[in-house]
């Protein structure tokens, strides 16, 4: 179904007009910010409208089938992320997970926790919040924004319990290498927590496979996803000695025998969910999930690559600045950019917006993330309009 046309797109140009289709923003502006937040497709719409709809008329009864759509769901989160649906909870949003780590494992005072300069607030603020049981944070400096695995593997000392970073950066769209990672942290062992958020929709991932053992993802951006719903995966080891930090009535065995005289722990990760599932969201993310899934992550990553590569390329000749790490083993879907000043970038940003090309301004740069019903149209649309802009 995905092959590649004369010009060497990834994509068939009819398969994508029909992908197009279902994004009805495409008619309004050249939206490439999804690192942001997800322009929602017809398909995602409908299936919340058509639980709206059986919940309007079936009340309770409806919940069958809500539940059956989780558990099919969860099916489809195991694949795309390459682990058992065991480790899998629906949770609210990436930062719900990360609490439910940083509170989930018992502390003691002069643990060290590993983190790298600039990763986004809610992959921090977990963490700190720990310092007042004596937790310790170290943060990795970076090179402009650049890292390996092995400046981690330096910094990790004996009393170092966990490291989390971002699969990719927010701000430059760097890729952390996590193969390499998590075979260090097994070595080493230290538990190894990911946000994934910026790379899990769009960059292949396998979280088993790379020694993953924490994984948290909002569902709003790169998943396409309504937001409010979003992904925890918890390695089988990391099962065994996390808690339940904030422990809600389904996340025992028998839930429905009302008997609260012990607590027996569901035994695979739904522990985690938090009483009433939030089921719109489910059907939501289903729907978002069954179109990636459709489209392949891999081929997904190859177009994306492609608009980049062009990107690069045109932005280059302008006289742009490349933030962004091109080299293979850190790119992602996340370009970022800038004119030869800050207030020339922030000139050359409002002048897009202006020009309806949707993109964002982070650390004072240009952020471009295409998704893969973006075209290779768009992508030379927005090119004319950095280089009109830039002349202003
Ligand atoms: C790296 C990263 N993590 C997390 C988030 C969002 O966290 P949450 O899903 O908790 O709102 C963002 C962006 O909003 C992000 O860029």
């Amino acid at each position: 179904m995905v092959k590649p046309n004369k010009n060497n797109e990834v994509f068939d140009l009819d398969q994508l007009s029909s992908w197009r289709s279902l994004f009805p923003i495409v008619r309004q502006v050249t939206y490439l910010n999804h690192a942001a937040v997800a322009p929602m497709s017809i398909r995602v719409k409908d299936a919340m409208d058509s639980f709206l709809q059986d919940l309007m008329t079936s009340g309770v009864d409806q919940i069958e089938a809500s539940l059956q759509r989780r558990e099919d769901l969860r099916i489809m989160v195991a694949d795309l992320i390459g682990a058992p649906a065991t480790g899998i909870a629906f949770v609210k949003n990436t930062s719900a997970a990360l609490n439910n780590l940083a509170q989930g494992l018992t502390w003691r005072t002069g643990d060290r926790i590993l983190m790298v300069a600039g990763e986004f607030p809610s992959n921090i603020y977990p963490f700190t919040n720990l310092k007042k049981h004596g937790v310790e944070i170290d943060i990795l400096p970076t090179r402009n924004g650049v890292f390996s695995s092995q400046d981690l593997e330096r910094a990790i000392t004996t009393r170092t319990r966990l490291v989390t970073v971002s699969f990719v950066q927010f701000h430059n769209g760097f890729k952390t290498n996590l193969e390499a990672l998590g075979t260090i942290c097994r070595s080493k062992d230290v538990w190894l927590s990911v946000d994934s958020i910026q790379g899990c929709g769009v960059v292949p991932l396998e979280a088993k496979d790379w020694g993953i053992d924490f994984l948290a993802n909002g569902g709003h951006k790169w998943l396409m996803s309504p937001a409010g719903i979003g992904i925890q995966y918890v390695g089988e080891e990391l099962l065994e000695e996390m808690e339940v930090a904030t422990l809600s009535w389904l996340s025992v065995k028998n839930a429905w025998d009302f008997d609260t005289s012990r607590i027996d722990l569901l035994d695979d990760a739904r522990r985690f969910e938090y009483a009433t599932e939030n089921f719109i969201g489910i059907y939501g993310m289903h729907a978002a999930l069954s179109l990636l899934l459709e489209v392949g992550i891999g081929n997904i990553y190859r177009h994306v690559t492609f608009l980049i590569d062009r990107l690069v390329q045109g932005l280059t000749t302008s006289g742009c600045k490349i933030i962004s790490s091109m080299e293979p083993d850190h790119r992602s879907g996340i370009l970022a950019f800038s004119m030869r000043s800050e207030d020339a970038t922030r000139k050359v940003f409002d002048s897009l917006k202006s020009r309806r090309f949707i993109v964002s301004l982070r650390n004072g740069n240009i952020r471009v993330a295409p998704h893969f019903y973006n075209s290779m149209d768009e992508v030379e649309g927005f090119l004319d309009a950095v280089t009109e802009s830039s002349g202003l």
